[in-house]
């Protein structure tokens, strides 16, 4: 539901009850309708979270590489415990489950948006204060290295990159609506 996600976004990060509304209102729906979706996916946050919603991996590649630390660091740092939002209203920690960059664990994903991988106690530090000053950090991996490469680099799909794009996607979809147009006009 893009609308409650843009409601959501343009509301601090929280999915307000008067927004649950509006939105029914505008999709004519019932309430419960935007109820039901806005309290099955944990994107919707049903509390207030900060501006900076620090969403911390806690399963099991992140912890073995040692998320347990980057998360009390974090934690430690603001002066907050999990789920609670800082005084100043900008940060709020909360530990969830794997967000599929395991191979760059340990990591974090912020306002459901932005991933912060490879952390250590350092780093996670170093993420929060560039936030605090109102800069927006380097996203992806914290150490020197390119996206989810191991140490020998990149190891496949040489080449891949450099290859023009050859199909002609006008033919393609001329081709497609004429298939369809001729299915629809069969005798059924
Ligand atoms: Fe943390 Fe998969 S276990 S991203």
């Amino acid at each position: 539901m893009p609308l409650l996600w843009l409601a959501q976004k343009q509301n601090g990060n929280f999915t307000s009850l008067a927004a649950m509304k509006k939105i029914a209102k505008i999709l004519e729906v019932p309430d419960m309708a935007v109820y039901e979706v806005a309290t099955f996916y944990t994107m919707y946050n049903r509390t207030p979270v900060g501006k900076y919603h620090l969403q911390m991996c806690g399963t099991t590649p992140c912890m073995v590489r040692g998320a347990k630390e980057v998360i009390n660091t974090a934690l430690d740092h603001l002066g907050v415990e999990k789920n609670h939002v800082t005084a100043d209203g900008l940060f709020c920690v909360t530990e969830v489950e794997c967000l599929g960059a395991c191979a760059n664990a340990p990591m974090m994903q912020v306002n459901n948006e932005w991933f912060y991988e490879d952390l250590d106690t350092k780093s996670i530090i170093n993420v929060i204060e560039q936030f605090r000053r109102g800069e927006e950090p380097k996203k992806g991996p914290q150490i020197n290295r390119n996206n989810a490469e191991g140490p020998m680099g990149r190891t496949s799909l040489h080449g891949y990159e450099s290859k023009p794009i050859t199909r002609d996607f006008r033919a393609a979809k001329k081709e497609w609506e004429e298939e369809k147009a001729k299915a629809a006009a069969a005798p059924k």
